[in-house]
């Protein structure tokens, strides 16, 4: 290695793990999300309510006590998060928690959190759950009510519904507040405006047909 290449890849090096870092340390206690946009200040480019008018209902949340609509989708499932909107405390805590409905024999495809990991704890049903490392070794685990699994920061995991008759349910924990959601399938073939044809075909070995048979078939 010469010292010119050297350095380039200490720079690249840096720049990847900046990007990876995790949620700030924060500067105060709490920042509740002013989301009536009244008696608010800023910290750090946030808006945070007036202490003063803080509640123990700014830390608390029903939003992950309903299922959701898992027909939103081709794929069956939906995931309902934290929001400012449905849980002003959560803000700048480095956190966010999902709840998961499945349907029977639904997915939430392969996807990757960039901004955080993830644990996920079986609630109902029977979830075949994994991960692929950057070795291209798969993890992976059927999960029962009560069990959970961690599904590493930034690496590409999946969830799936063995059940044919019953929905399952999860709840997840991630570690940002702002986790990042990409689905391998629809970054690669549904991406605005689309990767060339040239460069799928080569990525995977397939002619521009089959380009155009998985494009029409994926939704989103
Ligand atoms: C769920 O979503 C589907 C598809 O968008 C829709 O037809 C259906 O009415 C929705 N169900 C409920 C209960 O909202």
């Amino acid at each position: 290695m010469n010292a010119n290449f050297k350095f380039k890849l200490l720079f690249i090096l840096s720049f990847l793990l900046g990007l990876t870092r995790a949620d700030p340390e924060l500067l105060q206690d709490y920042c509740i999300a002013d989301t009536m946009g009244q008696h608010s200040f800023f910290m750090n480019g946030n808006s945070c309510l007036d202490p003063d008018l803080a509640s123990s209902d700014h830390f608390a949340t029903s939003a992950l006590s309903k299922s959701g609509n898992t027909s939103m989708n081709q794929f069956g499932f939906s995931v309902i998060l934290t929001t400012s909107q449905n849980l002003p405390g959560y803000r700048t805590q480095g956190l966010t928690m999902a709840r998961v409905d499945i349907a029977p024999d639904g997915l939430v495809p392969p996807h990757a959190h960039p901004r955080a990991s993830e644990v996920t704890t079986c609630l109902k049903g029977d979830i075949l759950v994994g991960f692929v490392d950057t070795s291209n070794k798969m993890y992976t685990q059927r999960l029962r009510p009560g069990e959970s699994f961690v599904f590493p920061k930034g690496l590409i995991h999946f969830l799936y519904n063995v059940d044919q008759k019953s929905p399952a349910l999860a709840i997840s924990g991630l570690s940002s507040e702002n986790p990042g959601t990409q689905v391998a399938s629809l970054a690669t073939f549904k991406s605005q405006p689309f990767i060339p044809d040239t460069v799928l075909e080569k990525a995977f070995s397939i002619d521009g047909q089959e380009v155009a048979r998985i494009r029409n078939h994926l939704q989103g």
